[in-house]
């Protein structure tokens, strides 16, 4: 027996949907399944992994965990929504820029965290966005180029991972040479 269902109104990305969904449909099935919009990731699906976060009004929530009923009254941004005409989002330049990404299955929920922090927040501390991104889980990067985009983005300093590395001269060949000379007789 098909179970009960509701029109709702989601305002999305700047506009307005109207969907006919079951009660339980939550807001990450309504992005994804209903409206197309598959770059929030369906991760662990109860609110433990990060991957599914979105922007309500500024705020980032997990959108696995909200009923998309609950959603109605909040403008609902995406990764598909960051962007601008203008351009990137200084979020998604920094993460680029820093290389702040590999398998990028946690990169729309860990850019939007970013984003919600920077909102409120303009130069965070490293205390504050390890904070703000502690319910984004990335399994490849180590974290590292993630916290420093954050503070790119912020402005507080370049990509310094995209700088070359300094490394230290190599010995003169018959250095070498006298040194192998020296350990094997
Ligand atoms: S998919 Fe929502 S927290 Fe993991
Ligand atoms: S880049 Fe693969 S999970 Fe974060």
């Amino acid at each position: 027996m098909p179970g009960k269902s509701a029109t709702i109104r989601l305002h999305v990305n700047g506009e307005e949907h109207t969907l006919a969904v079951p009660v339980q449909r939550t807001l990450l099935e309504a992005l994804r399944y209903d409206l197309g919009l598959t770059g929030s990731k369906q991760g662990c699906d109860k609110g433990d992994c990060g991957a599914c976060t979105v922007l309500a009004d500024g705020e980032a929530i997990l959108s696995c965990i909200t009923l998309a009923a609950d959603a109605q009254d909040r403008k609902i941004t995406t990764i598909e929504g960051l962007a601008s005409p203008a351009g990137l989002d200084p979020v998604q330049r920094a993460f680029a820029d820093c290389g702040a990404l590999q398998c990028g299955f946690c990169q729309p929920g860990m850019m939007l965290s970013a984003r919600a922090l920077l909102n409120t927040c303009a130069h965070p501390s490293l205390a504050q966005i390890k904070d703000a991104l502690s319910g984004n889980l990335c399994r490849c990067t180590g974290y590292t180029k993630i916290y420093e985009a954050v503070q790119v983005a912020a402005g507080m300093r370049g990509p310094a991972s995209r700088q070359p590395v300094a490394s230290e001269r190599a010995p003169a060949s018959d250095s070498v040479a006298h040194a192998v000379k020296e350990i094997v007789p």
